[in-house]
């Protein structure tokens, strides 16, 4: 019998207990709270798609389907069978999976080859890495010369952006003096992982009124400052388009932070989860303005996000170009991932398809390519016009603005008119205790110091929005008076 009367206690890295993630924070946790006590509550704290009812994409949950079933090709082959026998009745066309689809699963199933129950090469199995290096080429028009072919080589697969991000952020910090430069606001996983691993945080501020874009001056400013302390700046984090603002960046933006890393040896980590979501302007890629730059540069992507929304699922992927010399030895930055990679044997199989499939959608022409398209041009429309419909809601609260453009999952909105002493914090949670919506407060994401601002992910379905608005715009009169 133990004669221990209390557990003793435990030292815990203190690292781990000062990081934050406000996306999951105090308002979330009250949100959840409230849940339990039987009210409704909309989740617009987080990017999490189907958690709003958006749709998966038929085509990529079919054929995942196919391939985690031991068998079910073959079945599928044998009703197809017996319907053309004319022995199925009662059963439509619809009901069966045509033969192109079986086809595909039965390819990706053979250059698997030990199925999806089996580790695969940790970085993940090449002919999905092949498959995303040619989906990088597509994207960026790349010729071999002033733009460089992506190499499955340097293609990491990854149990969604966070580990990618964690990954080379570990691999950065070697020492509490290294700092990474960060855009302010930004994603709380990078001030949180920065803060794990005991770096410093170097901010940059957005300008928020000329659309939350670029300031060369803002950069030099800040490298200069962390310099000035001590502070070994490595790398600079650019979110694209922008998580909380949902900026997107122009070409003259993402070449404003090529040349700065250029000028200054630093590595740029693009993460470029939102790729898909521009609604109409132009992604442009760090790794298509690099190009033949010796800049190196490490860029995220996910299934969680664009139309596919798969956040549950965990996969993406992390390329890594110009990979640079390790110092004091003989290898480079990838192979140091790929031993990184190696300890964790290897990234889920089911987000490894579900990446397969984003970079490799099914082919033009066909009836699935058809269906493919149509839901995703839903999906992106639909966000599009969430969107606006809270934008329009804005207008009707006094003080409160919106800058830039449309982009990724989220508005950024200045409250400016908040009574005195009142916090963005105090806002969200009586918003939240009001009308249900639960969103971020904009402190959790670092703005500029007397500023207040909340984060709405815009993907709650449209009647919901429609009820809630007006309840917000009643809230926000009640709250800043007039
Ligand atoms: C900018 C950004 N990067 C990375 C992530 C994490 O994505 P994943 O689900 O792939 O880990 C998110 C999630 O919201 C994000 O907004």
């Amino acid at each position: 019998m133990s004669t221990l009367t209390r557990l003793p206690e435990l030292v815990i890295n203190p690292n781990i207990l000062a990081m934050e993630y406000a996306v999951r924070g105090p308002i979330p946790q009250r949100a959840a709270a409230l849940r339990g006590q039987g009210r409704s509550t909309i989740p617009c704290n987080i990017g999490n798609p189907q958690a709003l009812g958006q749709p998966p994409l038929a085509y990529f949950r079919q054929l995942l389907g196919l391939v985690e079933v031991p068998g079910r090709i073959a079945r599928e082959r044998r009703l197809n069978a017996l319907w053309q026998a004319g022995r199925l009745d009662g059963v439509e066309a619809d009901d069966l999976v045509n033969e192109s689809l079986l086809a595909r699963a039965e390819d990706y199933l053979r250059q698997l080859e030990s199925g999806m129950g089996a580790y695969t090469d940790s970085t993940g199995p090449v002919f999905v890495r092949e498959a995303i290096a040619a989906f990088i080429d597509r994207r960026d028009g790349a010729d071999g010369r002033g733009r460089p072919f992506a190499d499955p080589g340097q293609i990491f697969l990854t149990d969604g952006a966070s580990e990618a991000a964690r990954s080379i952020i570990e691999m950065l910090v070697a020492d509490p003096s290294d700092g990474i430069m960060i855009p302010i606001p930004q994603y709380p996983l990078y001030s949180a992982t920065i803060r794990k691993v005991g770096g410093v945080q170097v901010d940059y501020y957005l300008d928020e009124e000329a659309g939350w874009s670029l300031d060369r001056a803002e950069l030099e400013a800040s490298l200069a400052a962390a310099r000035a302390q001590g502070v070994r700046v490595k790398a600079i984090v650019a979110i694209n388009p922008g998580n909380p603002t949902g900026a997107i960046l122009d070409q003259a933006g993402v070449d404003e932070i090529v040349d700065f890393a250029a000028e200054n040896g630093l590595l740029i980590i693009a993460d470029e989860v939102y790729q898909e979501n521009v609604y109409g302007a132009r992604f442009v890629s760090f790794a298509q303005r690099v190009g033949d730059r010796p800049v190196p540069l490490v860029s995220l992507h996910s299934i969680s996000k664009g139309f596919v929304g798969e956040c549950g699922h965990r996969g993406g992927y992390m390329e890594i170009r110009n990979p640079p010399p390790v110092a004091g030895g003989t290898q480079n930055l990838v192979q140091v991932a790929t031993k990184q990679a190696s300890v964790a044997l290897c990234s889920n199989t089911v987000g490894q398809c579900l990446t397969w499939l984003m970079v490799n959608p099914p082919e033009a022409g066909s009836e699935a390519h058809r269906r493919y398209v149509a839901e995703r041009q839903q999906i992106l429309d639909d966000l599009h016009a969430k969107a606006t419909m809270i934008r329009a809601a804005f207008d009707q609260m006094a003080g409160v603005e919106c800058f830039g453009r449309t982009g990724a999952m989220y508005l950024f909105p200045r409250l400016g008119r908040l009574p005195d002493g009142s916090s963005d914090f105090d806002y969200c949670m009586q918003l939240l205790e009001t009308t249900g919506l639960t969103t971020v407060n904009g402190s959790g994401f670092g703005q500029r110091p007397g500023s207040q601002h909340l984060r709405i992910a815009f993907l709650p379905p449209k009647p919901m929005l429609e009820a809630v608005l007006p309840a917000w715009i009643d809230f926000h009169r009640s709250y800043v008076g007039g």
